[in-house]
């Protein structure tokens, strides 16, 4: 076997919760990086909506975002022949196998959760109660992991701590029913830190508000107007270049040939740069990026995704059931069958 074939069998599992929205920090961050991992690897990748409950939530909402998750990844690239791509909840065994990693992970270890207890604020602040959902986030993550055999697991820095804790319940789990779990490793990317544009030292999220990411799919002339009146500065300071300059030039330099970025750094360097033209070419050229994937997303329907919902369910399921089918076994439930 080459060793391209070898590294097609090593599986990466990766989830996404459906937010809405998808902006452009979440395509030059984690998307991309989907992109180039189903080229290479067995990959995973599902819409994380049992995660999504953990926190308040509108099911119609919760509902149309899937979908449309679903759709907005099928645009950016991610290919149903590469990859299997499904939405958690269509493959329950996930939510049985994380009933039986309850037994299994520590009270201790996820009260030391550093995202719970920072969820765990802000839930506390503006919603009735925290759930014992949110609390058991980690253990449903390692589950969404584990039931793959999953080797790999492409996450941002705020998850190595989920990572560890899915690597300790699955020792915990080899150490008592016999090996059986690998223990995943995390595929670290150098995701580029894209900064709110209008508050260029915040990282651009939705939670900020619409002035602060710019959405995937959000219409040519907002876009546009978002990048034109970013925050800049008056003109090279000499010395570190201000954030909102920084965060144009670093989208400048994800969507545009290098030449063009150098070019601008050049002027930047002299002194002669002008920040209304480094706006609209970062404008032109992040455009020349997004319009083949909008164009794409504009083609796509309602029966693309329950299409492509149902036929990775399909496949995700036929490796799912044979691990719980496994797992009940070894830890003494289930019926017993032939
Ligand atoms: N917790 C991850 C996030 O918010 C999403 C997620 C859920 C995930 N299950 C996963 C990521 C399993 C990787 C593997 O980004």
């Amino acid at each position: 076997m080459s060793p391209a074939e070898e590294k097609k069998k090593v599986r990466v599992v990766s989830g996404i919760q459906p937010t809405g929205e998808l902006h452009i920090g979440n395509y030059f961050g984690a998307i991309k990086n989907w992109l180039a991992l189903q080229e290479e690897y067995e990959c995973f990748f599902f819409i994380a909506d049992y995660h999504a409950i953990t926190e308040e939530w509108n099911p119609e909402r919760l509902r149309e975002n899937t979908q449309r998750m679903v759709l907005d990844l099928l645009a950016c690239g991610i290919d149903p022949e590469r990859a299997v791509l499904f939405v958690q909840s269509h493959v329950p065994e996930h939510t049985e196998l994380c009933w039986v990693f309850n037994a299994l992970a520590s009270y201790g270890d996820l009260l030391r959760m550093t995202q719970f207890k920072e969820k765990r604020e802000h839930v506390e602040r503006t919603q009735e109660f925290v759930s014992v959902g949110l609390f058991d986030y980690p253990v449903l993550q390692a589950a969404d992991i584990l039931i793959y055999h999953g080797a790999k697991v492409p996450v941002g820095e705020d998850q190595i701590q989920h990572l560890e804790l899915t690597r300790r319940i699955a020792r915990r789990f080899n150490a008592r029913f016999g090996a059986y779990f690998p223990e995943p490793e995390p595929l670290l990317s150098e995701a580029p830190r894209i900064m709110s544009p209008a508050a260029p030292e915040k990282k651009m999220s939705k939670s900020l508000g619409p002035k602060h990411y710019l959405a995937l799919f959000e219409p040519e002339e907002s876009f546009w107007e978002k990048i034109r009146t970013a925050v800049t500065d008056v003109g090279p300071q000499g010395g570190t270049m201000s954030p909102g300059v920084a965060n144009l030039f670093l989208l400048l330099k994800l969507a545009a040939p290098p030449e063009v970025y150098e070019s601008f750094r050049t002027e930047y360097d002299r002194g002669t740069i002008r920040y209304a033209k480094l706006k609209e070419a970062v404008f032109e050229h992040l455009m020349g990026v997004l319009r083949p994937i909008r164009e794409r997303r504009a083609q796509l329907t309602e029966a693309d995704a329950r299409a492509a919902m149902e036929r990775g369910a399909a496949q995700a399921r036929r490796v799912a059931e044979q691990t719980l089918r496994e797992v009940r076994r070894r830890i003494g439930v289930g019926p017993v069958g032939p």
